[in-house]
């Protein structure tokens, strides 16, 4: 269950009579218990309550207790022994009018209200339901009700008005949300006359039965698109006139409303009886933008960027900056003023805004800093010089759409209010500016610069504008005359598999004029090129969050030469952090934040989690370095041995045979064991089981073409590879015996499977003889020497591996070519070789030790025994020794002296082959 869909049921448990048994099964229900698990606390196989009460070990100890007993029964629940043993978390008593509660691992403070009330707070028990961000939903309690309140209303209406959700009508629904949002919004605070109007008024005004409720909001729409002055003539509705005039494109066009059902008019009743007062527009917009989305719909509100995530991108694009010249400012007036002048000229520019929480935030930030310069002028009340329209996007989807804008007029109020008091706030409100922000459409197709033009330039719209503004509408000019423009947001990622049509068609617009191999790109790649050309015109600085992959093997050498050579550069970068949600599972991505710049001037930032370093440069792997990337190389250059794959057979599974087969093959045929060997592809390695492949050298042929089975084997492999499309499958037709590629070779080979989960700290590498035949899943060291395990499996080759190679999903591709072939290692001595043979037979001997445990099991970096990551970490200690003389302080430092190493290796073998080159 997710946090909307938990406080929806704790809402229900509340509105249903109290029942004193049944209360603390029906909580834990709501917090997404089973049945089976309530069924046997219900026995008391599991409660273990020594108060008569229920106790679900590691959760919570509840207890109903007689009238006016909760303090004392609360305190009870404390003291328990019980409650300590089980470990619970909560405790929690109830006599079914007064509720109290207390996190017995937390400070803060316990919960103490009606019973009625306790939903309100159900974010506190959140952690009961595997909800561990649970600060975030607290802060944002209101927008979770408000969003499951909203989905009910938007869910009822479509049932009742199935054409209210075609594609024609969508657009009609969500603008009538986005309406009676705002309204909502207006009568909690005061923007309409009394406090409760709207939704008294619709009360008042629409009959029980609902037959009349959507003509009612209608007439209530019809009030706030027309002029006070005209409304007699007008004819508009006597209890419809103390509404004022909105509009501002939120009430113009059709007042068409849907027909509303019994349920639907007491749903709409209800959400106009919440407070909206507590609308954050940062997170609600996120939340509720789900709604209109039938895919999204079950995540419900829990994809949203957090407010933290966001200042990640926003503080040290332009924000950290404003903020110096504020410090340095001090109480200098024309200092300040100065400060003030040039933030009225700022644009903030989100393409892919989604429902605004970057714009939102930005704007919200910027008020606070224009805030405090008006207090340190003495001018407290002063009308913002900051203007709304200077905060710009772009969103695919209609409903964000409408929402974004929403976000920013609620932000603009709410900041009016803060910051220069409730009376001036209302005096500039309405009605609102009719103006453009927020332009629906594709941001790959629109052109930027007609969204967000060179500064004294007018703006063209080339989609369909919000809130009905019809496309001609005049142009719109920024208030930014020599001013500063900032790109920002956090586009949509998507792998070549994952695009559809449209979004490949977006790819090929961007990419096709410029380079060849884009296709591995990822989607996100888009923006950052859009940005690149769009500064290439107006000065502009860039940030976005994307996956880390564009930051990552092969991704590199595609974007960022194209970034680099239009004269941008990476000014300040967050490496690699997990990007949360809400959601209970909590799959988040792994990504990077890259900011862009074509201003060469000052250092740049590089974020390691709180960690900040200044550089003179940040490469495109987000490690201080110079621009350099990594790319394919045939053959090593440091002076390691030969990385080949393992054997590829092409034979429609013929070739292979599980251990039933053999026994039956060597039963009846016991000649055909000469043909026989073991079969380890990364799935087996890692599992450290095997299959059995035949293996039939050239002068073995005849023989084996005895046995029968065997000969009708091959016949089926000569029939897979000659039906095969494939090159090199159809050219080895003739030769069914043999594997299609067959570098098998005597003696020791190293093995590292081609696909390891990213989650483990070291590579799992190890060694076969030459009895196993490693399959084409693998990357291969033939007769290798064992010390190279030492390095395979080293700290240091795993990231150079995470940061080089591509990453598929959670796991990294090892590549020889790109990775190994690459790799820096200095020149080696003898003594070297022999300390890290050492330090690899003890890492094999620990993993000895632990059979029959798997290479899985033990590279689980949750279970991973402690004696083998004490031999990693003398191999570290050994390798690195050799590159640094001590052991390297993080990941980051690893990283700098390999790039480093790198760059000279590459420098020297391009001396080497140009000097070759001149001899031939
Ligand atoms: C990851 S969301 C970020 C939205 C918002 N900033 C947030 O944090 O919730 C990406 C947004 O980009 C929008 N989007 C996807 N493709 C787009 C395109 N080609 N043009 C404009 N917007 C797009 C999506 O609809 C979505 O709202």
């Amino acid at each position: 269950m997710n946090a909307v869909e938990i406080e929806e049921a704790i809402s229900a448990l509340a509105e249903r009579p109290f029942e004193a048994d049944e209360f603390p099964y029906a909580f834990l229900e709501a917090f997404g218990n089973k049945e089976t698990t309530l069924k046997r606390l219900r026995k008391g196989e599991s409660n273990k309550s020594d108060l008569g009460g229920v106790l679900q070990t590691n959760n919570i100890h509840i207890a109903v207790c007689k009238p006016g007993e909760v303090t004392r029964t609360l305190a009870a629940l404390k003291a328990s022994p019980a409650t300590a043993r089980a470990k619970a978390r909560f405790v929690l008593a109830t006599d079914g009018d007064l509720f109290e509660a207390e996190d017995l691992t937390t400070d803060d403070a316990p919960v103490s209200c009606t019973y009625a009330d306790f939903p309100n707070h159900f974010g506190f028990f959140l952690p009961l339901a595997g909800i561990t961000t649970v600060k975030q939903v607290r802060e944002s309690s209101f927008d979770i009700r408000a969003t499951s309140r909203l989905n009910r209303l938007y869910v009822e209406l479509l049932k009742d008005n199935p054409e209210w959700g075609t594609a024609q009508r969508r657009h009609d629904m969500n603008h009538f949300m986005a309406r009676l949002i705002f309204c909502f919004f207006a009568e909690d605070t005061e923007i309409f006359n009394g406090s409760g109007a709207f939704t008294s008024a619709i009360e008042t005004m629409s009959a029980k039965d609902s037959s009349n409720t959507h003509e009612v909001i209608g007439e209530l729409f019809r009030a706030m698109n027309t002029k006070t002055t005209v409304r007699a003539a007008a004819g508009v509705a006597r209890w419809a006139d103390g509404f004022p005039y909105v509009n501002g494109g939120l009430f113009s066009g059709s007042t068409d409303v849907p027909r509303f059902s019994r349920i639907s008019r007491s749903y709409l009743l209800h959400i106009g009886s919440l407070d909206w007062k507590k609308i954050n527009p940062d997170i609600f917009g996120s939340m509720i933008q789900a709604v209109a989305d039938d895919d999204e719909r079950g995540a419900l509100g829990m994809h949203y960027t957090s407010v933290p995530n966001i200042l990640k991108v926003l503080n040290p694009l332009f924000l950290d900056d404003l903020r110096q010249q504020l410090e340095e400012a001090d109480d200098n007036a024309r200092m300040l003023l100065n400060l003030r002048k040039r933030m009225s000229k700022i644009r903030v520019f989100d393409p892919a805004c989604g429902s605004g929480n970057f714009l939102v935030i930005a704007y919200k930030e910027m008020r606070a800093i224009e805030a405090e310069i008006n207090r340190r002028r003495d001018e407290a009340d002063r009308r913002t010089e900051i203007p709304l329209t200077n905060f710009r996007g772009i969103e695919l989807r209609d409903f964000p759409a409408e929402i974004a804008r929403l976000a920013l007029i609620i932000a603009e109020y709410q900041c009016d209010v803060t910051y220069r008091g409730q009376k001036e706030a209302l005096r500039d409100f309405l009605p609102l500016d009719a103006q453009n922000w927020i332009t629906c459409g594709n941001a790959l197709r629109l052109d930027w610069l007609s969204i967000c033009p060179p500064t004294g330039t007018g703006v063209k719209h080339h989609a369909d504008d919000l809130f009905n503004t019809p496309l001609n509408q005049a142009q719109i000019n920024f208030e930014n005359e020599g001013g500063e423009t900032y790109i920002c947001g956090n586009p949509p990622y998507l792998g070549s598999q994952w695009r559809n049509g449209e979004q490949q068609e977006d790819m090929n617009r961007i990419f096709a004029p410029l380079t060849k191999s884009y296709r591995d790109l990822d989607y996100v790649a888009c923006w950052f090129m859009k940005a690149t050309q769009y500064s290439e015109v107006v000065s502009s600085k860039a940030a976005f969050v994307a996956t880390k992959s564009v930051c990552q093997g092969i991704q590199v050498a595609m974007l960022w030469p194209l970034v680099f050579s239009r004269g941008m550069h990476i000014f300040f970068a967050h490496r690699p952090f997990h990007w949360q949600n809400l959601a209970k599972s909590n799959a988040g991505v792994t990504c990077v934040i890259v900011g862009i710049s074509g201003d060469l001037g000052g250092e740049r930032r590089l974020f390691d989690g709180d960690i900040e370093t200044r550089t003179k440069n940040i490469g495109p792997y987000l490690i201080p370095m110079s621009n350099i990337i990594v790319h394919k190389s045939s053959g090593p250059q440091n002076g390691l041995p030969v990385m080949d794959y393992g054997n590829k057979p092409s034979d429609g599974g013929y070739l292979i045979l599980d251990r039933a087969e053999v026994d039956k093959l060597v039963e009846n045929y016991p000649t055909s064991k000469n043909f026989i060997r073991k079969y380890v592809g990364a799935q087996e390695f890692t599992h450290s089981s095997f299959r059995y492949c035949l293996w039939i050298e050239d002068d073995q042929l005849c023989e084996a073409r005895q046995i029968g089975p065997v000969r009708e084997r091959l016949e089926a492999v000569a029939a897979v590879r000659s039906n095969s499309k494939g090159l090199q499958s159809n050219g080895n037709a003739g030769t069914p015996h043999r594997f299609v590629y067959a570098p098998h070779s005597p003696g020791r080979a190293l093995l590292v499977p081609s696909i390891t989960s990213s989650n483990r700290d070291y590579l799992p590498c190890g060694f076969v003889d030459d009895g196993t035949v490693a399959s084409n899943k693998c990357a291969v060291v033939y007769q290798a020497n064992i010390w190279l395990l030492a390095i395979v499996a080293s700290s240091l080759h795993a990231q150079w591996i995470a940061t080089v190679c591509v990453r598929m999903r959670n796991d990294y591709s090892y590549s020889n070519t790109l990775g190994w072939n690459t790799f820096p290692v200095p020149m080696l001595t003898m003594k070297n070789k022999a300390d890290l043979t050492r330090c690899a037979e003890d890492i094999l001997l620990v993993r000895e030790a632990h059979f029959p445990a798997t290479i899985a099991d033990l590279y689980d970096p949750e279970i991973m025994p402690d004696d083998l990551r004490a031999a990693h970490e003398r191999n570290d200690e050994v390798l690195e020794r050799i590159y640094i003389g001590r052991r390297f302080k993080n990941d980051t430092e690893r990283l700098e002296k390999l790039f480093e190493l790198y760059t000279k290796m590459s420098a020297s073998q391009g001396t080497t082959k140009k000097k070759a080159e001149a001899r031939a």
